[in-house]
């Protein structure tokens, strides 16, 4: 095949013109593998998605070949026309789609945007104000281990014991004790609606920066779903993959009021302040996913994602777990397993071995450590991504009821395992080894 006659190639056709099948078939093996094991599991990992083909063009186009630091005019390399254009592209776009006024496409992954913006928001041994790991928070937002808790003095907030939900009258008060230079608002695993607004009233009070961490719910905000932080944070980060359905990668907007004051100095706290050269393949993929979540089908994946984890969160209430703080208003929910006396990594691996999977993860005040944990976090944006529906959460409930009800003989494995088979072949995954081949 000729360059001129680069085409898109799915799973079915890649094994006729895969050039890693014949250059290194071990890679194309383990590609191989990988598919099938894509297609035969439900995955149910709350930051997990699958992109589109565009994505996935984009990712393994010849811009990988670009070597480009610096920002738009203000390059090191020659050569830089096109990747000017399209990064510019790549910004509007997604100014365009969260309504700011400042965005950076560069940041490697949300973990990079976070510390580009800590760099510009604090200097070393100043306070920051997150929420708890323990409670749904981030690693890169000061856990102890970190790189974060080397630099900053990190407090944490945590959810009410009561509904296990942000309590914004108790934060208000650890701020005014801690004065924090920086407190973020965002999480991994809290499955409510997060109040921005709540928040920047809070950190103008103490006189803080506000950093809102989007990176599991950007989709959802991208499709008027979730409520954008961009008009009240002064600077927001995000993933690009997750909810947004795009490629491994970070991005950082800045809104109206902070565009002025901060845009500068948050790109060069990214570059050179954290990175080198930007990744322009990425970058592309980027522009391609903040096209796709700016159409109306996108908005409509996105309330099939939210009903889809409504409905499982109530079938698997109705079997009896608890749901921590009593639902989802998002793709994703935390499932209590104390009371089938399990721990989350045996039931995450009770599942695995059947085709679904979740990762466990820690309660509000859970009495164990995260390597065991007493719940499983689960959420629904890859499934929906596969066209799973409402009918389909249902059997997921029931399968895993059954799965995690007591000690499970061979015939109740087994007919799991052919249920989750059926569904899977119900719904294709699809854009596995959709690739650009240009020989
Ligand atoms: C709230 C939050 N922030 C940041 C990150 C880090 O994202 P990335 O993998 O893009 O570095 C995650 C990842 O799960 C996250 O949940």
């Amino acid at each position: 095949m000729k360059y001129s006659e680069a085409r898109l190639i799915t799973g079915e056709d890649v094994q006729h013109y895969s050039f890693l099948q014949r250059k290194d078939p071990e890679i194309f093996s383990i590609f191989n593998q990988e598919n099938k094991r894509q297609n035969a599991t439900i995955e149910l990992i709350a930051s997990a998605n699958a992109v589109s083909p565009g994505v996935l063009e984009a990712m393994g186009s010849a811009l990988t070949d670009n070597v480009v630091e610096g920002y738009i005019g203000e390059r090191y390399f020659s050569g830089c026309q096109e990747i000017d254009r399209l990064e510019s592209l790549a910004m509007e776009r997604a100014k365009r789609l969260f309504g700011a006024a400042h965005a950076n496409v560069q940041p490697y992954s949300c973990s990079q945007a976070n510390q580009a913006v800590y760099l510009t928001t604090m200097e070393a041994g100043e306070r920051l104000l997150s929420m708890d790991l323990m409670h749904g928070g981030h690693l890169t937002h000061g856990a102890k281990f970190t790189m974060t808790a080397h630099h900053y003095e990190v407090h944490s907030y945590q959810v009410s014991r009561e509904n296990e939900q942000i309590d914004y009258d108790r934060i208000l008060r650890q701020a005014k004790e801690i004065r924090p230079k920086l407190i973020i608002a965002g999480a991994s695993a809290y499955p409510r609606i997060i109040d921005f607004r709540r928040f920047r009233k809070i950190a103008d009070e103490v006189g803080a920066y506000l950093l809102a961490d989007m990176a599991h719910v950007a989709g959802l905000v991208a499709a008027g779903l979730y409520p954008s932080p961009v008009p009240h944070a002064h600077v927001v980060t995000s993933s690009t993959q997750k909810t947004l359905r795009g490629p491994r990668g970070g991005i950082i907007l800045l809104g109206e009021q902070a565009a002025d004051q901060l845009s500068r100095k948050i790109d060069s706290a990214l570059f050179p302040g954290m990175q080198g050269a930007a990744h322009m393949h990425i970058i592309a993929a980027k522009a391609v996913a903040l096209q796709e979540a700016s159409q109306p089908e996108f908005a409509e994946y996105q309330r099939v994602v939210l009903n889809n984890a409504r409905v499982l969160a109530a079938d698997l209430e109705a079997c009896g777990f608890r749901i921590v703080s009593g639902g989802t208003d998002t793709h994703l929910m935390l499932v209590d397993l104390r009371s089938r006396d399990i721990t989350g990594r045996e039931a995450e691996s009770r599942l695995e071995n059947i085709g679904i999977t979740v990762n466990r993860n820690l309660i509000p005040y859970d009495v164990r450590k995260p390597w065991i944990a007493s719940g499983i976090r689960i959420g629904t944006s890859a499934i929906t991504s596969r066209g799973f529906g409402p009918e389909e959460m249902h059997t997921i409930a029931t399968i895993i009821d059954k799965v995690l009800k007591g000690k499970p003989g061979a015939q109740i494995l087994n007919q799991a395992r052919q249920e989750v088979t059926r569904l899977c072949h119900q719904h294709t995954k699809n854009n596995s080894f959709t690739v650009a081949v240009p020989w």
